[in-house]
């Protein structure tokens, strides 16, 4: 169904009330963008003035809402009519000046399985400039997508100084903002502040690895901070690669504001007539029902809309990095692929370390760029290891890093042109001893194609490729872009990245990709439209990862989430674990192993292809299902618990972590949550430390009443110790 509104000229009566259900006054009019749960609701008012009157629950009724003054700021606030607040946009016109200001001129909604995309078109009073404002409702999900067009007909081009996706306001007594901060190593932190009157914002200005430090994410509680399962919360993410700015200011008028978008800083972007520039999308959902029911929301929808293949079970991983690292030859991988394969490994991912010849790479000094593979490590190249691998029952990935260059290298010998530099009197910065290629240049985005391309045509049997980002842009400077867009390169960039992606996608659809940036610096959905998973974090220490993954999964689904069973004592922090600890904090992910199986102990070997067995088994519940976080691991009484429950209800999967010493603390009742009520459910404890009985209900059916309601009893007094049970519902 599509309906046009066009200043009221087009619109008949009856399809006003069946738009609308009511009949509006001559010159105002209500535009209602609305999910199965929430609507988010403006007003053109007579002066064609667009505003923002409601986002939060779902209206049943819009009647009388035409009445009511907005208390918000213009829909989409430009700079130059009169607004003292952040604005959305600002453009210097084909005159040099600087006002915008926009005027309602139409809309059109359409309803599509589900999904309903609202375009409203909005005009400058004076200049031929125009801004269409786009929300697409996804119904079942109560997400809304938001994102803008901006182009002109001016007589010359007009420079963009801020063009955010959208804004949004909210009006309560108190704003309290989870986000998410970190380091390499120690990304998706949680930190949570009431805010005060000013502007606070989220922003990252690194072009590459944006997510690394802070997270284009966040969850905004309205009148007091949201608790798990109660209280109101608007929760969101920026769905771009490139730098991105979240700003919320409250104002005297004790309103928020969230303007969200590309991060402006040093980015004037300058269109020509007819040109058109889109920003990307901001996702968000609102929930009354506290924080998980908005988590639940973005994972769902991510899996059916934004998550490439989010409805498909994903496979369990051997990476050869933390047990390899540069240090291998055909021999030792072998090794690593007979005892991965007797452990139920799916497939065997080789990481950094496979090529270059002249300059071979056997650190991180030298070979990035030389995509060929190292004939003295590997004589019968990729090729004969996919053969043993397949011989062996698993499939094949590779890691490759193909926006990077090292010096010593080369394609840095022959194209130093591709280079993002620092001018041609600056010394251009290394990290991590390598260049960074200038994805600006088309030419760039072939070759970084090429080399996945290449690698995939010369060995079409590879399932799974880690695509790695090791530096930032930090160097600025493109040898492609004229001296007059040179502003451009950080969002060309991401551009270029998106075109590599795409393009990959559209030519690759059956492979696997992971999206890696040391560690968690791609973890956004604007590559995860792209990318099945990430790798959240270089951190595996699994005390770390209850952190880095109770993060991580307050917005993105665990299926995306890659989660590894390392060594111990662990190669960052030097902690030791036990096995089991590992694998249980490992399950609540995408499992994987990422040490030398080969070295196991025979009893560890054994527990391993146990762990493995069931994780197969769960998976399922734990990739597709809903997940609840139960106990936080912020929270002083050092556990963490999370549990997950299919989609029919039938199977549900509770995880308990002690991370603190618990003397003989008997009251550490967990209670589940999502679970079947009126069902029972059968207990069955896995990954079990023979001979340790760490609960008394293993085997006994217990109703979803006691499971909710009364909590269960867990067995963990020392730190660093974990259960996992499976209930099966029996009746
Ligand atoms: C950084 C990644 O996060 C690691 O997993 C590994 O792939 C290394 N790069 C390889 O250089």
């Amino acid at each position: 169904m599509t309906y046009i509104i066009r200043n009221n000229k087009k619109i008949t009566l009856s399809l006003l009330i069946l738009v609308f259900g009511f009949l509006m006054p001559l010159n105002a009019q209500i535009i209602h963008i609305n999910t199965n749960d929430n609507s988010l609701i403006f007003k053109v008012d007579k002066a064609k003035k667009l505003h923002q009157v409601h986002y939060g629950k779902r209206l049943s009724s819009t009647q009388g809402l035409i009445h009511l003054t907005p208390v918000f700021n213009e829909a989409y606030p430009s700079f130059g009519n009169g607004q003292s607040d952040e604005v959305a946009l600002i453009a210097k016109h084909a005159d040099g000046t600087l006002v915008t200001d926009l005027y309602y001129e139409s809309h059109e909604q359409t309803l599509n399985d589900g999904v309903q995309t609202t375009t409203i078109h909005l005009e400058d009073e004076k200049k031929p400039f125009y801004v269409n404002l786009y929300f697409k409702g996804y119904k079942q999900n109560n997400v809304i997508e938001a994102w803008t067009t901006i182009h002109h007909k001016e007589k010359t081009s007009v420079r963009l100084d801020n063009f955010a996706s959208a804004s949004l306001g909210f009006k309560a007594v108190e704003y309290h903002l989870l986000h998410f901060y970190g380091s390499h190593a120690r990304e998706m932190q949680i930190t949570q502040e009431r805010l005060s009157n000013g502007i606070k914002t989220i922003e990252t200005k690194r072009g590459v690895r944006t997510t690394e430090y802070e997270n284009p994410s966040f969850m905004l509680s309205l009148n007091k901070p949201a608790l798990e399962d109660s209280g109101e919360v608007v929760a969101g993410s920026l769905a771009w690669s490139g730098n991105f700015k979240l700003a919320f200011q409250v104002d005297d008028q004790e309103r928020c504001q969230m303007i969200a978008g590309i991060n402006p800083f040093a980015s004037s972007y300058t269109i020509a007539p007819d040109e058109v520039f889109k920003t990307p999308k901001l996702i968000f959902t609102y929930s009354n029902k506290g924080k998980n029911q908005a988590s639940i929301n973005l994972h769902q929808w991510a899996k059916k809309y934004n998550l490439r293949d989010g409805n498909k079970t994903r496979p369990i991983v051997l990476n050869s990095w933390e047990g390899a690292y540069f240090t291998f030859d055909e021999k030792r991988l072998k090794s690593m692929i007979d005892s991965a394969a007797s452990m139920g490994v799916e497939i065997f991912v080789l990481d950094d370390g496979w090529f270059g010849n002249m300059h071979p790479r056997n650190n991180s000094k030298a070979g990035l760029g030389d995509w060929q593979v190292n004939k003295k490590k590997l004589p019968n190249g990729i090729k004969g290891l996919i053969d043993y691998t397949e011989f062996k029952g698993m499939k094949f990935g590779i890691w490759v890093e193909p926006e990077m260059v090292n010096p010593k290298s080369e394609l840095a010998e022959n194209r130093l042109e591709w280079i993002i530099q620092r001018g041609n009197e600056r010394q251009a910065l290394l990290q991590r001893n390598q260049s960074l290629l200038d994805l600006s240049n088309p030419e760039v985005q072939d070759f970084v194609y090429n080399v996945i391309d290449n690698i995939l045509k010369d060995n079409p049997r590879i399932a799974y490729v880690k695509w790695d980002a090791n530096r930032n842009i930090q160097n600025f400077g493109s040898t492609y872009l004229s001296a007059n867009k040179q502003s451009h390169l950080w969002i060309e960039y991401a551009h270029g990245l998106e075109n590599v992606y795409k393009k990959l996608t559209k030519n690759y659809p059956n492979k696997i990709f992971q999206s890696c940036a040391s560690g968690g610096g791609r973890v956004e959905y604007g590559a995860l439209k792209y990318t099945h998973e990430f790798w959240p974090s270089d951190d595996t220490d699994p005390f770390e990862r209850i952190f880095i993954q109770w993060g991580t999964n307050h917005i993105f689904p665990p299926i995306a989430t890659a989660t590894h069973v390392t060594n111990s004592p662990n190669h960052q922090t030097g902690r030791e674990t036990s096995l089991k600890f590992r694998f249980d904090v490992a399950f609540a992910g995408r499992l994987g192993i990422e040490l030398s199986p080969d070295k196991l102990k025979k009893k560890d070997l054994d527990f391993a292809k146990k762990a493995i067995n069931s994780y197969k088994d769960v998976r399922d519940v734990i990739q597709h299902g809903d997940l609840y976080r139960l106990l936080s691991p912020y929270d002083d009484d050092g556990y963490a618990a999370i549990n997950y429950v299919s989609k029919d209800k039938k199977e549900a999967i509770l995880m308990v972590y002690s991370h603190a010493y618990h003397r003989r603390l008997e009251r550490n009742l967990v209670r589940m949550q999502g679970l079947e009520k009126g069902a029972i459910y059968r207990v069955e404890e896995i990954n079990k430390d023979e001979g340790k009985q760490l609960i008394t209900v293993n085997g006994k059916d217990i109703s979803a009443d006691i499971f909710i309601n009364v909590g269960i009893k867990v067995g963990l007094r020392k730190p660093l110790t974990s259960l996992i049970l499976k209930l099966t519902k029996v009746n």
